[in-house]
């Protein structure tokens, strides 16, 4: 895995200087809509940490396309890594390969992540992983001899303890556009498909990119066109204050 930064943008959304939402630092916030197809990625650096400002700027970018989560009741959801905890994006443990919201209708196009406080162990620890499609679909193909048909038609059982039930592929075909649906910690291993699975998670090592964000940094990322998940994270306990110090995410899903 190699880290890539970024490139210069060929499709520039460029926010106007006098708006009142931007700030002066942020009037050149710039998505490169071509680069984050064909990689899965874009990194800005150096943003800054205010979460308001986040908020606008992507309000602003996505002409007010924000995602608003029903489970997480806002378009902005701020969480940390902790010491114990059932929900997949806190934890310590290196997190699956996923895109986010695959069971809704129409999942979000892309995701923003902004680093509010880099890992105890930065930068070894706290990374992110991008699997962009094109190069998956390629490995899957040399590596495994899985074709393009076989992706969208080879279905994966995704079974929840409330009883529900979906069998989604690991690529949809929506309107002409592939579109990724996967989560490897959700997915139903079994006899039928754990040869498959293994398949698919050994071709995403291989051409993972390997990201490392500091603090103030974005990472927007596709969630149709690419996978993502984060790196093995730690958690450091601070004596005089009492508190666990670990990576802190503030995250915005939205349409272009
Ligand atoms: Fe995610």
């Amino acid at each position: 895995m190699s880290e890539k930064l970024t490139g210069k943008p060929k499709k520039v959304m460029r926010l106007p200087l006098g708006s009142t939402l931007i700030g002066r630092t942020h009037a050149f916030v710039q998505i490169d809509i071509k680069q984050i197809r064909n990689s899965g990625y874009q990194i800005i650096r150096n943003f800054g940490t205010d979460v308001q400002e986040f908020e606008k700027v992507f309000d602003h970018i996505s002409s007010s396309q924000l995602y608003y989560s029903e489970r997480i009741g806002s378009v902005c959801h701020q969480y940390h890594v902790e010491v114990s905890s059932n929900n997949l994006s806190q934890q310590m443990r290196t997190g699956g390969f996923h895109s986010d919201f695959m069971f809704q209708e129409h999942p979000p196009e892309y995701i923003a992540l902004l680093c509010l406080q880099t890992d105890p162990k930065h930068p070894f620890y706290g990374r992110n992983q991008v699997v962009a499609m094109s190069p998956l679909i390629q490995r899957l193909h040399e590596g495994f001899s899985l074709s393009l048909e076989a992706l969208l038609e080879r279905q994966l059982p995704y079974h929840f303890t409330n009883g529900q039930h979906f069998n989604l592929p690991l690529l949809s075909n929506i309107h002409g556009q592939l579109q990724f649906k996967y989560h490897q910690h959700l997915v139903t291993e079994n006899k039928a498909t754990s040869t498959y699975i293994a398949q698919l998670h050994a071709a995403m090592i291989d051409v993972a990119e390997d990201v490392c964000l500091n603090l103030g940094d974005v990472l927007i990322l596709s969630n149709h066109h690419a996978l993502h998940r984060r790196g093995e994270c730690t958690v450091s306990h601070d004596s005089t204050k009492n508190v666990w110090n670990s990576r802190k995410m503030a995250s915005i899903r939205f349409n272009l």
